[in-house]
């Protein structure tokens, strides 16, 4: 309260619809200027209803589970005076040993940019003056998820054409899409912070771009500067911040509490000051703040309804990822013993990593499948630890798989190990889970595994003797409901992976749109996949020396950026495109060509198929991705029936930034592979070329 009698613009939300009336009250009425705040707080996957994590919500390949998700929960927080959230972060991340890739849309810019709009679209609605928006946050600017060694805040060091190839995207298009704001990270980029950064601030984001809102600094990283040696004291970090492009700090140094600046007013340009100020009292007049700063406090929402959960459960099933199927699933409910093991088993840790104290909780899967497994008899125990070993839980585990059809293997990594400050150098499964997950295959009991966690997990030692595997990461308060929707078939999985699988953490950085180098490995690898420890064989393909590639390791991933499987099957036709030939400069001007391609549901069952189209420049001037993401849908087929797809392929698809500076995007003549398929690896391919 004294910081905002002392004339603070923002402060975060107080917990409470009457409390943040009285800050806006005492702002509005007890200070010099009278000016209402803006009051924040990170709604990042939900606010009382909490929805998948933001990478499952990538996995669904579905922008509308990004848009649902923000626009319920920007109803729930802007009721009880919520106005800006801290959301959607959309930091392209290659290295799953970085805690935060649970809060980004994967590896992929235009993933992150699809899913990044439509979060937009969903807090910001058709005006920021509705009960139910919020101003957005697109965050970390940036290439934050390149942080050396996976290690979070670590050194980010790269060529201004990755920058801008790689990680500009998604927040270019928030941008275009109208974001109010943008939050700077934490990181260095080729030496210069992003908090004093002035081409990335000012140049890029505001110059460039032509974003008209405000940026705020990430918590402490204004100080931070004074830790990353490029600051001598605070008031040398903040006038290097506010210079460099910054609009408002977020850890109230600017101001101490008897309202003194930190800073001298001769400290920063005049210019420079109004500059923030406009750009942020434009937005407090957008939220209507200065016509009415409060909110109803008897419409405040404290909990989920009925159509939130729903809405959150149907997120959840979409978000759910079918890694490998045997055709032990779905399960049949005329099971007669289940047993159901694992550290997951009866846990309700779903909701995953950014979630508030008041967020609905989830149920466990032991309780829901209680509830609907009604004629079968049902035994639930833990069986491993998250942390050290328990050979006797294993030991009992197993020994009661015997006297049951059927195993539900339930592992994962707790929500704690994810997200902020959770940088993790072993990506296995935690704890002795895969002890017991190798010991339940040795009873030769039937056995599926369904996987909650933060981020892609090296899952080799045990993945091959899996007859099923649902990956399923932390699907918030309707998690369970969705998952034993899964399990039993009353939801056919159609999720796709936003993010590799690697075979071992040593693969790290691993992603499917990388360069061809100049000596490519072949896939002739004859790994002895049963040896005790595969690793040590490695790839049985020694007349391919000297190609980029491991000795020691089977080559490629584990599961590809992209995979996922389905109940049914899907076949995938041909590929047509209206145009196999187009001048640069038709496509300079707007000129589109349309891929078509035929989608039938040759299975038993309706469900999803995501149809992705990839491109490759297959000669350019800068060495260029194998495949470059340009395009999905998910498709919904009943059974039998047959849809005919299309993409449209323009010149934001075919080009790349140039190695230069300034650089300049460009379209370079010559051959274009598209590719479109149900996965990376199984695509058709057309070309079409682009002539002078
Ligand atoms: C954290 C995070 C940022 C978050 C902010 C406010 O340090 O980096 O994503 O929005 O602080 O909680």
């Amino acid at each position: 309260m004294a910081l905002v009698k002392s004339g603070i613009g923002a402060v975060f939300w107080p917990r409470d619809a009457a409390k943040s009336n009285e800050l806006q009250r005492v702002a509005t009425e007890e200070t010099p200027h009278g000016i209402p705040l803006l009051v924040g707080l990170d709604v990042i996957h939900g606010h009382y209803t909490i929805f998948p994590t933001p990478i499952a919500q990538g996995s669904s390949f579905d922008p509308s589970v990004a848009r649902t998700d923000a626009q319920i929960s920007a109803g729930e927080a802007r009721s009880g005076g919520v106005n800006w959230t801290f959301s959607p972060m959309v930091d392209v991340s290659r290295d799953p040993r970085w805690g935060r890739v649970v809060e980004g849309f994967g590896e992929d810019p235009y993933l992150n940019a699809q899913m990044g709009v439509a979060k937009v679209r969903g807090y910001q609605g058709s005006a920021l003056h509705e009960s139910t928006s919020l101003l957005a946050c697109a965050k970390h600017f940036v290439a934050y998820g390149q942080a050396e060694g996976g290690r979070d805040y670590n050194t980010v060091d790269l060529s201004e054409q990755r920058l801008r190839n790689l990680y500009f995207e998604p927040f270019k298009s928030m941008v275009d899409e109208g974001v109010a704001t943008v939050m700077a990270s934490f990181n260095t980029v080729s030496g210069r912070p992003a908090h004093a950064n002035h081409y990335l601030l000012t140049d890029i984001l505001k110059s460039e771009w032509g974003h008209i809102g405000f940026v705020v600094g990430d918590a402490e990283g204004i100080p931070n500067l004074i830790a990353h040696g490029v600051a001598s004291d605070l008031q040398d970090a903040l006038k290097q911040a506010f210079r460099a492009g910054l609009d408002m700090d977020m850890g109230g140094y600017v101001v101490d509490v008897n309202g003194s600046m930190a800073v001298a007013e001769s400290d920063i340009d005049g210019d420079r000051v109004n500059d923030a100020v406009r750009r942020i009292l434009r937005l407090k007049f957008a939220l209507g703040l200065f016509d009415n700063p409060y909110v109803q406090v008897g419409d405040a929402a404290t909990e989920p309804t009925a159509l939130t959960r729903r809405a959150a459960h149907d997120a959840a099933v979409r978000s759910i990822v079918l890694l490998k199927n045997d055709g032990t699933l779905p399960l049949s409910r005329t099971l007669s013993k289940v047993l159901l093991v694992g550290p997951y088993a009866d846990s309700t840790d779903h909701l995953g990593a950014w979630t508030q104290s008041f967020a609905a909780p989830a149920a466990s899967l032991a309780q829901v499948l209680k509830e609907r497994l009604q004629h079968s008899q049902l035994t639930v125990m833990e069986g491993a630890v998250f942390q050290g070993s328990n050979s006797s839980l294993q030991t009992q585990a197993c020994d009661a798989a015997y006297e049951h059809d059927c195993v539900i293997v339930a592992v994962g990594e707790p929500s704690k190990l994810t997200g902020e400050a959770s940088s993790r150098s072993d990506l296995r499964l935690p704890g002795d889970q895969e002890a017991l997950i190798l010991a339940i295959a040795q009873t030769g009991v039937p056995f599926v595994v369904v996987m909650s966690n933060g981020r892609p997990l090296v899952i080799s030692d045990w993945a091959d003797h899996a007859p099923a595997l649902l990956e399923v990461w932390h699907l918030g308060t309707e998690a369970a409901p969705a998952i034993v929707d899964v399990l039993f078939g009353e939801a056919n999985p159609g999720g796709k992976l936003p993010m590799t699988f690697p075979r071992s953490v040593g693969q790290v950085p691993i992603y499917y749109n990388h360069e061809s180098t100049g000596r490519p490995a072949r896939f002739s690898a004859n790994v002895i996949s049963d040896a005790p420890d595969v690793g040590l064989h490695g790839p049985d393909n020694t007349n391919d020396y000297f190609t980029s590639k491991y000795l020691d390791l089977e080559l490629g991933p584990l599961f590809s950026f992209g995979h996922g499987l389905s109940y049914t099957h899907f076949s995938v036709g041909v590929p047509t495109s209206n145009v196999l030939c187009l001048t640069r400069d038709q496509l300079q001007r707007g000129m589109q060509f349309e891929i078509a391609i035929e989608l039938k549901n040759t299975g038993k069952r309706e469900g999803d198929e995501v149809l992705q189209l990839y491109v490759r420049d297959k000669v350019a001037s800068l060495a260029q991705p194998m495949r470059r993401l340009r395009g999905f849908q998910r498709v919904p087929l009943k059974v039998g029936q047959t849809s005919v797809v299309t993409f449209t392929v323009g010149w934001q698809d075919l080009g790349f930034w140039s190695d230069s500076r300034p650089s300049r995007y460009q379209v370079e003549p010559g051959e274009f592979e598209v590719h479109v398929g149900s996965s990376l690896l199984n695509t058709q391919m057309l070309e079409v070329s682009v002539v002078l």
